[in-house]
């Protein structure tokens, strides 16, 4: 970019982030994500640093600190009120770390290592044992003075417990800080509420709880649930709280709620441990949360360490991956899937996002491109989260220069040339009606020996495609016919890589029915449909010749899914493959039950599970008589949790009180 372009650029920033500010601090709403913020001010600190001309004093990377807002009588912190300092990898930690034991040589560290709720900071100031006031963080030294508002939370100790264990602190001046939180079911409760009440929506629990306790108006304040989180306890004499986990126990004595999981941790290696655990374990809690608070548990050492900005040297915030960044479209192409799909596909600007680098995100449709008004050239917000296929949010129409094309869904396939057509006018994705087009001949065969269906090691998309342009095998169910000496003839083959291609495919002559099922690539058939097809019907030539009646009357199992099962296997084509695949010995195995031990037992998976693959864990569990279930329900036994679990599974199995269960639990369960 030069340097014309820069500061075109650079303004348009400015701006959009400071509307973005603007909505957020002052009408306590949003207009994006804060992480596409954060992506933004960065982008427009990377141009400062390379155009330090263009830095001006208003510039958003040029802000220290919010001001205190009019309206509430301003109040000096006793001791300024700090931030902390953000940390996403193991290796920061690290390095946080030796610093430390620069500073500190020899001395044994112990960590104290908490949630970091995603809320706003209060100190509640106590004299005598009475709440005498309770102030927000405001810019650090001097915050607003909230103690009407506070009052009215229900987890604010009006007066301190009193305690003989601890009677020293109800003496004097006792001041606790912490976090004050609007639960994520009180959240969307309310929005609910202000829907059906036509008012506009909160952007998230935090904003609505910052906007809250800056009401003038206390019974406003106390018609909206929100709860104090303490988490740090402070006395004229420092002495007397020597170290956090000291400060906490001190805390739940006097009347507050601490955050159960708060620990002492001894290593960098038990805090990643902990980070591990707590980054699925999270999205179970009552708040939101983005990461760990992580201090040197010894306060006196924490002390002495010192300030480095706005932050203790002795505390780190770790922060989980961001799911959400700003890129820009480079160009927006059409996919042919598997099924015949068109599906417009945004190259993008490669940006990390969670941890990995992403190039591509789907636009879903046609319809879905003209809707949210997605332009080649437009910045964007790109959204990925855990295995998800990234998506694009929402363009940043501020940001356009006027170069941005509109996309426009081609009349052909781009991979065979047919006219794309609409199965019904109702629907939305335009499809390749061909179904000998190359892109969905090499996509099937690669879905049939996918980790999920077959599990057939070494035929990646790059040999399937090969094997296809040399005429060796035209559908699945050819590559049993492959032999070594034929492969050999092939570039990306030689001895051992030609006779081990050959056994991973026998090896899979008999696969359990779903997996075969799945591998099929059926429309709307995903591998936990084909589980629960498999589940009810135990054969594959039952489930040929099921009615779109019968189909639908399972559960789990709706219309369109029962049509896509009836006209796939009423398709000649498809009868033919069947055939083929019979002729060649290539069956589904009717599970053999190895022992009935999970016998009357119903088993949901959310999130990845390390050692297993989701189908391995159905296998297994079936395999001793239990079932495998899609969604939890009120006859769900365990919900096993993996790592990034989503939707709402945790918080369900919850109310039908279903067993949890982790990883090597569930492993236990299965050898027992
Ligand atoms: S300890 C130096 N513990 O995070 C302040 N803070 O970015 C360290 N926060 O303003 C305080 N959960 O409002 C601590 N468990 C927790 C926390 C927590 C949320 C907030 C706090 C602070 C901000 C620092």
């Amino acid at each position: 970019m030069n340097h014309t372009q820069a500061k075109e650029r650079v303004a348009k920033l400015k701006d959009l982030i400071n509307d973005y500010r603007y909505h957020y601090h002052v009408l306590n709403e949003s207009i994006m994500s804060e992480e596409a913020a954060d992506s933004l001010k960065h982008e427009l600190s990377k141009l400062e640093e390379q155009y330090p001309d263009l830095v001006t004093p208003d510039s958003p990377t040029q802000r220290v600190a919010g001001a205190v807002l009019p309206g509430f009588a301003q109040v000096e912190h006793s001791k300024r009120m700090l931030s902390l300092s953000d940390v996403f990898s193991e290796g920061e930690i690290e390095a946080w770390v030796k610093r430390i034991d620069k500073a500190a040589p020899g001395r044994k560290l112990e960590f104290f290592t908490d949630i970091k709720m995603d809320g706003l900071a209060c100190a509640l100031i106590y004299r005598d044992g009475l709440l005498d006031r309770g102030v927000t963080r405001g810019d650090g030294f001097v915050g607003e003075d909230v103690t009407a508002n506070v009052r009215t939370i229900e987890s604010v100790p009006l007066s301190l417990r009193k305690t003989n264990k601890y009677a020293e602190f109800l003496q004097g001046k006792t001041e606790i800080r912490g976090e004050i939180v609007m639960y994520k079911k009180d959240f969307r409760r309310l929005n609910l509420k202000r829907k059906k009440a036509n008012q506009p929506l909160f952007a998230n629990p935090r904003n609505t709880a910052a906007g809250t306790i800056r009401q003038l108006d206390p019974s406003l304040v106390a018609s909206r649930p929100l709860h104090f989180r303490a988490y740090d306890l402070l006395r004229e004499k420092e002495s007397e709280v020597s170290t956090y986990s000291f400060a906490y126990d001190v805390l739940s004595e006097l009347g507050f709620s601490t955050n159960q999981a708060a620990t002492v941790l001894n290593s960098v290696k038990e805090i990643m441990n902990f980070a591990n655990e707590w980054e699925t374990r999270r999205l179970g809690l009552e708040f939101n949360t983005d990461g760990l608070v992580v201090k040197v548990n010894d306060r006196e050492l924490y002390e002495s360490l010192g300030v480095a900005g706005k932050a203790p040297r002795g505390a780190i915030a770790f922060k989980y991956a961001a799911e959400q960044a700003t890129t820009v479209v480079k160009d927006i192409f059409v996919s042919i899937g598997r099924t015949g799909t068109a599906t417009p596909v945004a190259m993008l600007e490669p940006v990390v996002i969670a941890g990995s680098t992403v190039q591509m995100a789907t636009l879903h449709n046609e319809s879905e491109v003209h809707r949210k008004d997605i332009r080649i050239g437009d910045s964007v917000i790109v959204h990925k989260a855990g295995d998800i296929i990234p998506e694009v949010v929402e363009p940043l129409p501020s940001l356009r220069t006027g170069k941005e094309k509109i996309f426009k869904m081609p009349i052909n396939c781009p991979d065979c040339g047919s006219k794309l057509i609409k199965l019904k006018v109702e629907d939305v994705a335009w499809r390749c009606p061909n179904t000998s087009c190359p892109s969905r001949s090499w996509k099937q065969i690669q879905h049939f020996a996918s980790k999920e269906a077959l599990d057939i090691e070494g035929l990646g998309e790059k040999n399937v495609i090969l094997l296809l342009e040399s005429g060796l095998i035209k559908d699945a169910a050819d590559i049993y016919t492959l032999k070594p000496e034929n492969l050999i003839r092939l570039d990306r083959f030689a001895e051992i890589s030609a006779n081990k291609l050959v056994k991973a495919i026998k090896e899979k002559t008999h696969p359990s029915l779903p997996r075969f099922l799945y591998g099929l690539g059926i429309r709307h058939i995903g591998s936990q449909t084909a589980i629960d097809l498999s589940n009810y019907f135990k054969n594959i030539e039952v489930i040929m010749n099921a009615s779109v009646d019968e189909l639908a009357s399972i559960e789990g199992i709706g219309e369109i899914v029962a049509e896509a099962v009836v006209e796939y296997f009423s398709e000649p084509k498809h009868q033919k493959l069947l055939s083929k695949f019979k002729g060649l010995g290539v069956w589904p195995v009717e599970d053999e039950h190895v022992s009935s031990k999970l016998e009357g037992n119903n088993f949901v998976i959310t999130g990845t599970l390390e050692g297993m693959s989701r189908e391995d864990a159905a296998d297994k569990v079936r395999k001793l008589g239990g079932r495998f279930q899609s969604s939890v329900a009120q006859d769900t036994d365990y919900l096993v949790i993996g790592s990034k679990p989503g939707g709402n599974k945790i918080s369900k199995a919850k109310t039908f009180g279903t067993k949890t269960l982790n990883e090597e639990e569930f492993l236990a369960l299965l050898d027992s």
